[in-house]
């Protein structure tokens, strides 16, 4: 993302403050723990606002489905023509058509509406045996939140359990790496996860390939037209996405219910409740186009070369779709909230993160209906694409025998 500022036709944002380029403080603690209020004051300034930096910001619904759909507006990154180069290479998430659809075509048979139902089972077990092993006073995004998607893009990837603490590290570092004007410190961190990363799957690719077993790695080394590179490439992109986002949406969602005494709901309707959560305090915060040809948005013109930031978390709580937005609404009507994206990127893993989050919510409000927050105002992780609590003290309140909830 950095590089894409850097070559938009704009002032230096090296010589800016992250604030001037961004049109909000990426490293402000306030903004950290409530990000809305500083949305509302940037879609007071217009739908489409250009910050001082050059930089392109759409908060409004419209403007951010209108960004997403639009096929002038794309990643600007491709991958080496021909011989693979032994580098790394961008995933499918950074990359535009043709690569990107031959690349997402791949590995979707994998992530089908019924290859997902398939493990129901097995989230609901792994669920089971998380909150079976809880303490009556636990942190529980380690406890549930975290390891239940790890468990499962892990098994689904064929990672073995035991490397899971190997990789965290670099997981972490690769979602920090998302986020817009990081230091270089930082942004060496990330090249240096990505290598070891690649390393790690090159050794059990090479496994796979010798032994292979039924998941989704040993079924990707025996596509040929998919080059070492793009098969690194894909793995690392589904291992963090599996890592750093349902965390997320199942952390957010014990907060925002346990805040406001509703967990019941997520035992009575477990998919409503995902939806709103996914809504009010969407996972992914933001993503970004570059414009690839001269284009309008939303009636200005956007010059070829200009990156336009597409404010999901703005575009969630849009007044013109969402009534009364800042009101978290189990109730509401379903809407077309932007969680998960929009157009030829829309998530792949959306069918298996609202299943995980439904089977874990559900579970747990089925097991611990007394819990409470034992922090109402946890610390935020300080990512700002990716957006959760970094931990969530609460008291079970007890908790019921398993055959009365699993
Ligand atoms: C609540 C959980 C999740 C949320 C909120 C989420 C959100 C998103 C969003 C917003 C995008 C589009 C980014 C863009 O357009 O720039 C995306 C793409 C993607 N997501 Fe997710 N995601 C979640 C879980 C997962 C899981 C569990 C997986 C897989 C294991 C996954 C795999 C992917 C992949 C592979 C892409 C790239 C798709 C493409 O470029 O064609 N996601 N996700």
């Amino acid at each position: 993302m950095n590089d894409h500022i850097a070559s938009s036709s704009t002032p230096d944002p090296a010589a800016m403050s992250a604030a001037d380029v961004l049109g909000f403080d990426p490293f402000d603690r306030e903004f950290l723990r409530d990000p809305y209020a500083r949305y509302r004051e940037m879609s007071s300034r217009g739908a489409l606002f250009r910050t001082p930096g050059g930089l392109f910001v759409a908060t409004t619904h419209e403007l951010c489905t209108a960004l997403l759909r639009d096929p002038r507006f794309g990643r600007g990154t491709t991958l080496p023509n021909g011989e693979d180069p032994g580098q790394p290479v961008a995933s499918f998430l950074f990359l535009d058509p043709p690569d990107h659809t031959r690349l997402r075509a791949l590995v979707s048979r994998a992530f089908t509406p019924r290859m997902v139902e398939r493990l129901r089972p097995r989230v609901r077990a792994i669920t089971t045996e998380l909150i079976a092993g809880l303490e009556e006073e636990t942190d529980l995004v380690s406890g549930l939140a975290y390891p239940l998607p790890v468990m499962v893009i892990s098994e689904m990837l064929g990672v073995p359990p035991e490397d899971h603490v190997r990789f965290r590290d670099w997981s972490e570092k690769l979602a920090r790496g998302l986020d817009p004007m990081l230091t270089a410190d930082l942004q060496s961190e990330t090249g240096r996860a990505r290598t070891e990363f690649r390393d790690y799957f090159r050794e059990l690719a090479a496994l796979r390939r010798a032994r292979p077993g039924d998941d989704l790695l040993s079924a990707l080394t025996r596509v040929p037209e998919l080059t070492e590179s793009e098969l690194l490439a894909t793995c690392v992109l589904l291992l963090v996405a599996g890592h750093e986002t349902t965390v997320n949406l199942i952390a957010n969602g014990v907060l925002q219910l346990a805040r406001r005494g509703l967990l019941r709901h997520a035992a009575e309707r477990p998919k409503e409740v995902v939806e709103e959560v996914l809504r009010y305090d969407p996972p992914v915060q933001l993503t970004s186009r570059l414009a690839l040809e001269d284009a309008t948005l939303g009636g200005v013109p956007v010059p070829k070369g200009t990156l336009v930031m597409a404010v999901i978390g703005a575009a969630n709580r849009d007044p013109a779709v969402f009534p009364d937005p800042d009101r978290f609404d189990v109730t509401r009507e379903p809407g077309r909230h932007l969680a998960f994206g929009l157009g030829i990127h829309f998530c792949l893993g959306a069918t298996l993160s609202r299943m995980e989050g439904e089977i874990a919510l559900s579970a747990l409000a089925g097991a611990a209906p007394g819990l409470e927050l034992a922090d109402a105002a946890p610390p935020y992780k300080e990512n700002v694409v990716l957006r959760g609590p970094a931990a969530l003290p609460v008291r079970l309140g007890g908790r019921k025998p398993v055959s009365e909830w699993a």
